[in-house]
């Protein structure tokens, strides 16, 4: 399997302090953003990375992370995106390294206190399809929403006004390799990006999209709020434990 860090994006939601720098540069506690989930794929035993970056601050991550010798990496792929067209535009530029692999696509602002080895050695098993990892969380409003019935997701909603559940899907994503044919037939949503929300219910229609829910904390920090919150996590109780497996996650299909 091979590892998508996802890092472009203007971070206007961070302005004035993405104004001269990438978002996925800033600190969180002791490290810069994309050092979390980076480790998260490493941790995963993903070591096949590759990270989508953009705009005028890009050669800086090659500059931090050169070979990824933080990370015990031999090396690591870059690629450019032209522009801010979100999440799934960003993803189909890692087609070509992708060589029709299963991956594990991380958004650079995505942070966990555990680990993904349990999700991720489901997801090898699993024949084809998607897995997404769901967190229950205060604000479901400001995530993808997933309608759940019988454990079951019926449908998933991009910053629903009115949830229809507690859960988030976390930027945090298990594909084959049909991902870049589906990215390829999204459409451009209300905040003109291509939504990798539109790409999971694709899966859901399919009845291939399975999940579970994630263990111990999950944050993003593309907000003030969240960065706050994030570094206090982090500060106080550690990011990316690797200890032992964690709890198996539950693993069910999402329609049959
Ligand atoms: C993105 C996704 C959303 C997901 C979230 C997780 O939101 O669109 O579905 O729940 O990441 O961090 P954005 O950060 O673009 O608002």
């Amino acid at each position: 399997m091979k590892g998508v860090v996802l890092a472009g994006g203007k971070g206007s939601r961070l302005y004035p302090l993405t104004r001269v720098t990438n978002k996925h540069l800033l600190p969180v506690y002791d490290r810069p953003m994309i050092f979390y989930p980076i480790q998260t794929l490493v941790d995963a035993g993903i070591r096949d990375i590759i990270i989508v970056t953009g705009g005028q601050n890009s050669g800086d991550f090659l500059r931090l992370l050169s070979n990824g010798k933080d990370f015990n990496l031999h090396r690591i792929h870059y690629t450019y995106q032209e522009g801010e067209g979100g999440i799934a535009d960003a993803l189909r530029l890692a087609e070509p390294f992708v060589e029709g692999e299963k991956i594990c696509v991380v958004l650079g602002d995505n942070i966990i206190e555990n680990n993904i080895i349990g999700a991720k050695e489901a997801f090898e098993k699993q024949s084809a399809g998607a897995h997404i990892l769901l967190k229950e969380v205060e604000d479901p409003e400001r995530f993808g929403c997933p309608e759940i019935v019988n454990g079951k997701i019926l449908g998933i909603e991009e910053k629903p006004k009115a949830p229809k559940s507690n859960y988030a899907v976390t930027g945090i994503y298990f594909y084959d390799a049909t991902v870049f044919e589906k990215i390829g037939k999204t459409k451009v949503s209300w905040r003109n990006e291509l939504e990798i929300t539109d790409v999971n219910n694709m899966y859901l229609a399919e009845k291939s999209l399975t999940h579970s829910v994630l263990d111990g904390w999950w944050t993003d920090a593309g907000t003030f709020e969240s960065l706050l919150h994030a570094t206090k996590l982090v500060a106080d109780t550690g990011a990316n434990k690797t200890p032992g497996r964690g709890p198996a996650p539950r693993h069910t299909r999402a329609a049959d």
